[in-house]
């Protein structure tokens, strides 16, 4: 129960384990076709949908490689450690960066973002974390679109642990580049980034000349619009063998219905963790419905809580990163998981908190307050 990898289903995994096929033939361009419009259908976007082999910090490099110039003022929404590798990235790609931070915990906020353009006119980016993994924070890229009113302004978001497992309205919302990538709510091994592209990302990419020949969104787009589609260099062609299979189940259950089982299990998660007496990070109204973080209650040792549950109980969660390291711990539930999932590591947790000597209001309360939720 990490915040990714998350668990591959079978069907995903055997998928990738069928004969190769030659990347330049029609086999090949009717997968990465089928795949393309999957994603386009579970991201809400008739915008291109350009596939990376790499993991998805590649795909930020790519965003910040193919639309912005060096010396270009870029306005980085920070609210965690993922928020603080997209400046760092746009700070190496050359841009000029501008932090907006939030409190651990909380998001950026449009007003926040309002407010730092009202002050700089010659900012024309603004790059947010959608989910903040390191917090548990989903933030409102709607709003965020809504506080940039001006046309010239590109938003690209950082989706790679909530695209397919929480809402985003791309196009309806304005998204002009969307990334993501395999590991997450998509159910697949790592190593696929995928980013979406507006049309207004695509004036200031042809315009520019992009820093990567790899990550080269033009010739990216050249390769997916020829009759077979292709991707310019050799794909990772058992991958996506693994994502048509896991994009197929995403829609055969429906998104809506994907979208409802990760808000019911963070739900869950939630009210369970608070009957143990622990306090959550982020409040209600911010929480990730695919990653939740929990304070260590005082006195207990992280190390030792993730240790006793990976050991006695067979249960996996993540620490805290940076400056969260030894303050909290994150439990994962997104993708290819269900209720028991959740019952499951809220009774490891009861016993290891037990285990560990740590005060609990007894055993099977958190359970008891999953159920409650799960059965609505
Ligand atoms: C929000 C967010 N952004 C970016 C990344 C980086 O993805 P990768 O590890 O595939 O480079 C992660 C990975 O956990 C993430 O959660």
């Amino acid at each position: 129960m990490i915040p990714g990898p998350t668990p591959v289903p079978q069907t995903v995994a055997l998928a990738g384990a069928a004969p190769m096929i030659n990347h330049r033939g029609p086999e090949f361009g009717e997968l990465l076709a089928e795949t393309t419009r999957g994603l386009q259908k579970i991201l809400k976007t008739q915008n291109t949908v350009l596939t990376f082999p790499s993991a998805g910090t590649g795909a930020m490099e790519a965003a910040a490689a193919n639309l912005t110039a060096p010396g270009e003022r870029v306005l980085v929404g920070v609210a965690g450690e993922f928020g603080a590798r997209f400046a760092e990235i746009y700070r190496a790609s050359g841009a000029d960066v501008v932090i907006v931070k939030a409190e651990p915990g909380t998001p950026v906020s449009p007003e926040a973002i309002r407010d730092a353009l009202c002050k700089d006119s010659s900012i024309t980016t603004v790059v947010v974390t959608h989910n903040e993994t390191s917090t548990g924070v989903t933030m409102d890229l709607k709003g965020i679109r809504a506080a940039i009113d001006r046309e010239d302004v590109l938003l690209v978001a950082d989706a790679v642990s909530s695209a397919g497992a929480i809402d985003i309205e791309t196009d309806a919302w304005g998204i002009d580049v969307l990334v993501t990538a395999s590991q997450k709510a998509l159910m697949c091994p790592p190593g696929l980034a995928f980013v979406t592209v507006s049309p207004r990302a695509w004036e200031r990419a042809e315009k520019l000349k992009a820093r990567s020949v790899y990550f080269s969104f033009v010739s990216a787009r050249k390769f997916l619009e020829k009759p077979s589609p292709q991707t310019p260099y050799t794909p990772a062609v058992s991958l996506l063998f693994s994502l048509r299979e896991a994009v197929r189940m995403i829609l055969a259950e429906g998104l809506d219905a994907v979208f409802a089982r990760h808000a019911l299990l963070a739900r869950a998660t939630r009210a369970g963790v608070r009957a143990l007496g622990l306090e959550l990070l982020a409040a209600d109204d911010c929480a990730s419905n695919t990653v939740t973080a929990v304070k260590l209650p005082a006195g207990a040792d992280g190390h030792k809580l993730l240790g006793t549950l990976r050991d006695r109980y067979d249960v996996i969660l993540a620490g805290g990163m940076g400056e969260l390291a030894g303050k909290i711990f994150r439990i994962g539930h997104v993708g290819a998981v269900g209720w028991s999932d959740v019952v499951v590591t809220l009774s490891a947790l009861e016993m290891a908190l037990s285990d560990l000597e740590v005060p609990t209001p007894g055993f099977g309360r958190a359970v008891a307050a999953a159920e409650q939720v799960l059965r609505g």
